[in-house]
């Protein structure tokens, strides 16, 4: 098979969807055209990738491949350049109802890799864990680099310096990895969600836990959330999770949002009085500015001080740290493939399987996404 992969275009997106490491082995077996200039941003130069066994070719040579390894979603004018038939493998938001219907108009066979279940087959290919844990990561850099102040505590001759407190929110692989990294910075933190299980995940990395005890067994059961992700908490209990975290985002220097609920906006969670209650120089990382933000005064990619507190907006984190990001993200794309390709390295879709079946968006000019919904 002949595959492709062009530089991505949309604003601010810096990775790749394949490096040389999972280019040499793909060449061993398919015929692999990278766009030149593709892993500029991700420090991966066109030699890099003709050592590789890569041709380095045109946007039109990538396009014209039997399958294209994307980051994003292709947008008209690359849908524009593809064959009927094309396969696309990328992260293609499988929210995106419209993107769909495109592509499915455009007779794209497309693979959506976040909609991969969240099973133990499926984790080396979870593309959502591999790039939610640099963006958590990142988001503590850009704190820290935003924070007036030292994090860790320090006893120096001039004086002692107090540890930075950091609050966290919503603590699934982003949230985790904020924690670790903020722990290795020395600050003191503490965090907070809806799913009970994150309890004890907080309290392994060192940090402390802010319970908001459920009161219904309704508040209980929604709690569980589904598939591993959180639903939308009932609004009693928002309201108590509001008031406590109200408390303890007055004693926070710096707060990292990471809340949310697939294919919805984000829960609000710092509201503006909590905002106008905080210390002056305090920051607020929300990492869920693409879904709106888990604090309504965030104001997508941009920094904005509000009550004297800064406000970090920053979209798509782990494109601010392009080479790591497109690493792993080229090792999920290449463990995906290992399910569409079969003993003698042809394309074929295994509707039996439950990774492949959740990630298939549309086949054939099928929108198997809107046939689910029937
Ligand atoms: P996510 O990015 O969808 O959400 C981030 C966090 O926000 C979650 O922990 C969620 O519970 C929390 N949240 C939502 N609403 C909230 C609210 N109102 N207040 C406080 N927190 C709120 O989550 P992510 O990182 O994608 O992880 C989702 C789940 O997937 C987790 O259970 C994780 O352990 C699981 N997982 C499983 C894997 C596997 O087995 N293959 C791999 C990676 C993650």
């Amino acid at each position: 098979m002949r595959i492709g992969i062009p530089a991505e275009t949309r604003p601010g997106e810096t990775r790749v969807a394949a490096t040389p490491e999972t280019v040499k082995k793909l060449a061993a077996k398919h015929q692999v055209v990278v766009q030149s200039g593709a892993g500029l941003h991700a420090a991966v130069t066109d030699e890099a990738y003709a050592a590789a066994g890569a041709t380095v070719g045109s946007a039109d040579d990538a396009f014209a491949a039997d399958m294209v390894l994307k980051v994003r979603a292709p947008n008209e004018s690359e849908r524009a350049r593809m064959r009927p038939g094309t396969v696309v493998v990328g992260m293609l938001n499988p929210f995106d109802s419209e993107n769909t219907a495109a592509m499915a108009g455009s007779r794209l066979t497309a693979f959506a890799l976040e909609a991969a279940p969240r099973i133990t087959r499926a984790q080396s290919l979870d593309v959502l864990s591999s790039q939610a844990n640099i963006a958590g990561y990142k988001a503590v850099m850009l704190a820290a680099n935003t924070y007036q102040r030292f994090m860790p505590m320090l006893m120096t001759a001039a004086g002692t310096v107090k540890a930075a407190r950091v609050l966290i929110m919503g603590v699934g692989v982003a949230g985790l990895q904020a924690i670790a990294t903020a722990k290795r910075l020395g600050a003191v933190i503490e965090a907070s969600d809806v799913r009970p299980p994150v309890k004890e995940q907080v309290e392994s990395l060192g940090a402390k836990f802010i319970d908001v005890p459920f009161i219904t067994d309704e508040e209980r059961e929604i709690a569980q959330g589904v598939g591993g992700y959180a639903r939308p908490m009932p609004a009693d209990w928002m309201r108590r999770q509001a008031e406590l975290v109200h408390e303890r985002a007055k004693l926070a220097d710096i707060i990292i949002t990471t809340a949310l609920i697939p294919g919805r906006a984000a829960p609000v969670l710092i509201k503006e009085e909590t905002v106008a209650a905080m210390k002056p120089g305090s920051v607020i990382v929300d990492m869920a500015i693409e879904q709106g933000g888990n604090c309504p005064l965030t104001e997508l990619g941009k920094t904005v001080v509000k009550h004297g507190v800064y406000i970090i907006g920053e979209p798509n984190l782990a494109a601010l740290v392009a080479a790591d990001a497109s690493a792993l993200y080229a090792r999920n794309v290449l463990d995906f493939l290992k399910l569409v390709f079969d003993k003698e390295d042809k394309f074929f879709i295994d509707h039996e399987d439950e990774i492949v079946r959740a990630t298939l968006l549309c086949h054939e000019g099928a929108n198997l996404r809107e046939s689910l919904r029937k």
